[in-house]
Parts: C-alpha cells; structure tokens; sequence
C-alpha cells in the first residue's frame, strides 16, 4: 500500500486530514510530530511514498531537508506544505510554481479544500482514488475515541469481500480493537452513506479535544461558581464507600472536564450555573451518579474518554428540571411518594427526562448520545419505567449502564456502607436487571461490588 507522510506538530488537526485521505484512497497515513522523525522513515522507505505533507516547520529550514529529499529519491513525488497566513511562506511564493507537484496551502483550511488539492495532486501522479465507493475505510485508531458507534462496521476478507463485526450501537473495548490489531490489521471498512455521520463524529471529538487543551489548567469552579467544597467532600465520600482511590483520582478529573464542557456551552452553562449553586442535594447526587457510572464504565472497558464524557455530561444534566433528590429518586407513579406530590411536581417528575433530552438534541454541541442516556434514564426493565414504558432490550444501552449507576446511588447514598449493604444491592441488581443490555452488565457491577467490599475491609 501507498503512503501519505503527514508532518504537523498539532496532532488532532493532522488526524483530522489523515483521517478524510484515508477514506477517499487506497494511500495509508503514517503521521510525524517532527521533520526529523519523517526524515528518518523516508530514508528507509522512500520507495513507496506517495505525497508529502508538511506543516510550517519548513520554516526553520529543517523541513527544506526534507523536501530536498523527496526531489533526490523521486522528483514527481508531490509536496503539499501547509502554512499559516501569519508566517512567512518558506522559500518564497515561487516555491509552488518551481514543479507541478509542489502545493502551497493557507491556513486555515477547510477539510473539503484540502482534500481538493490532494485528488488534483494524486491524478496528477497517477494515485487513483479508491474504486470501491460502497465502502470507505477506516484506521483502527479512530474507533478508539468511542465505545459505539451509529453505523454497521466491516472488515475486508481479500478481494472485495466483507464481514460485518459490528452493528449499529454495538459497545466494544479496547481489546475488541487490539484483537485486531495483533493480526496485523489497521482498516475497518463503513458503508459509503454513512461516511458523513463517522466524519461528524470525529470532527466534533477531536476538535473538541483541541479546544479542552487549550482551555486546559483553568480552574472550572471559577467558571461556574459550584463550591469546590461539595465537590471534595462527595469525592472524599466515594472513596469511604469503598471505590478504589486511584479509579476515584481519575474519574475526578474526568467530572471537572464534564462540567467544563457543559459551561462551554451558552444555553446550558446559565442552566448548571443556577443547578449547582441552588441546590445541593441533586448537585451531590449527580456528582456521585457520575462517579459510579464512570466506575461501571471501567469494569465494562468501556472507559474511552468519549463514553466517559458522555456519561459524566448526563449525570450533570438528567435531572436538572427537578427540584430535590427526593424527587429524583421517583420511579414509579403507583408509589406513594408519587401520589403525595403536589400536580406540579408530579408533572415535573413525569416530563423531566424528555424534556432535558429534547433540550440536548436541539444543542448540536452536544456530544451524540448523552439525549439517549437522558432520555431514557427513567426506564425499567421490566417495561414500567417512563417516559416510554420501554422494554429491556429497547433501552439505549449506555443508559441501562447509567440506570445501574443510579441503582448504587440510591441504595448507598447516606448509608454507612457495609459487607451486608453491598450483598442486598448485589442481590437486587441480579434479580431485577437480568434482561437486556442489562445483562451483561452484572458481572462489572458484581467487580466493582467485591472491590468496594475488599477496600472498606482494608
Ligand atoms: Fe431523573
Ligand atoms: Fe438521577
């Protein structure tokens, strides 16, 4: 296979571009930080390169190196150089005249242009573009962002044959991926329509990505006022409940990114601004509903940061029409703490769910899912729950984790947490969740149970 070398210090842009050539053509991307790094690969395999891209590093005449020799081993190899508006062009604006196969690029640049200039370049120079448009493929690398995804995925077996792996909203690890991996392979192939829908997703995760980097090391209390104190005092209470410290450790960072992203985001930030200065009780519950389904997250492998997010901005968001954790805890309109509620809290309590999910799914902002999570985090599965009365095997599987996440709030919150009161939520959760998505999921719930038995023992 033909290869791209991509040189761009700032890696999720050049994952990015790498990702789009990927799917157009049959050229593999190997990507560099450094001039010195693609230097060194191209000198030993300079044979089969098919396009040079770098980014302004050229400017500091390293990159000139570089391109010296591209021109050495083969002068019809193309040269895209990618430049900022603000920098000097390397060499001067002639530079893209001197051969055919030099390109100059401004940035920024949008991922359609760029793309333009690679097709020009590669029928240029004889690179076809992939004939088999009913499928584009895709590195392994970019399904490691999720745990899920919204499309059926393939795997090519020689020839044009292919094997689908995973449906539709299938969950997969990590080590679904390496298993792959280990057997040498680095594509999975998606059906050709839904190309737009996976690049959605990237775009957003990684551009996402760019900019928590950049907002990285300020502090998020100062943007949302939520007492620093609360957030201690209910880490310090998770770990006396026997979560391990170091899972703890990381799912507190992973509960400060949450609420940074939601403050990001105008709509919202006014929303958890007034929910975590007002009210305490559900402020709590949702961080404590974060942390556990973090912990069953990780049990599951599915702790991609993506699926994390996503189950950290749903604890923060799911029950943010309501008003104490009273009603909160309501799931069941035949029971008496329903009928002793007032219409309107019964009305609220009723439409809380859907009507945070609507709010979510109008927000394009939002990271894909967590309006599924929310929306169904009421469900039963026994089929009573609400908003829909959904069945086990209907529930957004990232929600049944989620429902089970509630589950141990519910039963520990506020308890002295003992052997005994461990084995009674065990107890339930195999009696009540052993349909569905729910069902594989008992086995993580049963570890994360023995580990918080073994640690309060300590
Ligand atoms: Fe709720
Ligand atoms: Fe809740």
């Amino acid at each position: 296979m033909s290869v791209v070398l991509f040189v761009d210090k700032i890696e999720n842009l050049r994952e990015l571009y790498a990702f789009e050539v990927e799917a157009i053509t049959d050229l593999h991307v190997l990507e560099f930080d450094t001039v010195e790094e693609a230097r060194g690969f191209f000198r030993e395999n300079g044979e089969n390169i098919s396009l040079v891209v770098c980014d302004q590093d050229l400017d500091s005449g390293i990159g000139q190196n570089l391109y010296e020799d591209v021109l050495k081993r083969d002068e019809r190899i193309p040269f895209i150089v990618l430049a900022d508006r603000s920098s000097q062009y390397p060499w001067g604006e002639g530079w893209s005249s001197l051969r055919p196969a030099n390109c100059l690029i401004t940035r920024p640049v949008g991922v359609d242009a760029f793309l333009e200039n690679v097709r020009h370049l590669l029928k240029c120079f004889n690179e076809k573009e992939r004939d088999n448009v009913d499928y584009c493929k895709v590195s392994l690398d970019r399904f490691k962002y999720f745990n899920s995804v919204p499309f059926d995925v393939f795997l090519e077996l020689g020839g044009e044959n292919k094997i689908k792996i995973l449906s539709t909203g299938d969950l997969y690890d990590e080590a679904f991926l390496n298993k792959y991996k280990n057997r040498g392979l680095s594509y999975f192939f998606i059906p050709e329509k839904d190309y737009m829908t996976f690049r959605k997703l990237i775009f957003d995760y990684l551009i996402s990505e760019m900019q928590r980097t950049k907002s990285f090391g300020k502090p998020f209390v100062e943007k949302l006022a939520l007492k620093e104190e609360l957030l201690k005092i209910t880490h310090d209470e998770v770990i006396a409940m026997g979560i391990d410290r170091s899972l703890a450790e990381s799912l507190h960072a992973v509960v400060e990114e949450g609420l940074d992203e939601i403050a990001s985001i105008p709509d919202l930030a006014v929303m958890l601004k007034k929910f975590l200065t007002e009210d305490n009780f559900l402020v709590k519950h949702s961080i404590l509903v974060s942390y556990f389904a973090g912990a069953l997250a990780h049990g599951m492998r599915w702790s991609s940061r993506q699926t994390l997010r996503k189950l950290t901005m749903a604890s923060f968001l799911h029950d943010i029409y309501l008003e104490g954790d009273e009603l909160a805890k309501i799931n069941d309109f035949e029971s008496e703490e329903f009928q002793s509620l007032n219409k309107r809290e019964q009305e609220l309590v009723k439409g809380h769910s859907l009507k945070m999910a609507m709010l979510i799914r109008k927000n394009t902002a939002i990271v894909a899912d967590v309006d599924h999570i929310v929306q169904d985090h009421h469900e039963k599965p026994d089929g009573n729950g609400f908003p829909r009365g959904l069945k086990a095997s209907q529930i957004f599987p990232l929600a049944c984790l989620f429902i089970l996440a509630e589950e141990f709030v519910f039963h520990l919150y506020n308890q002295k947490v003992t052997s005994d009161l461990l084995d009674g939520l065990l107890e339930k959760i195999k009696q009540v969740y052993r349909t569905g998505s729910f069902k594989g999921m008992i086995s993580s719930c049963e570890r994360l149970i023995e580990s918080m038995r073994e640690n309060l023992q300590r």
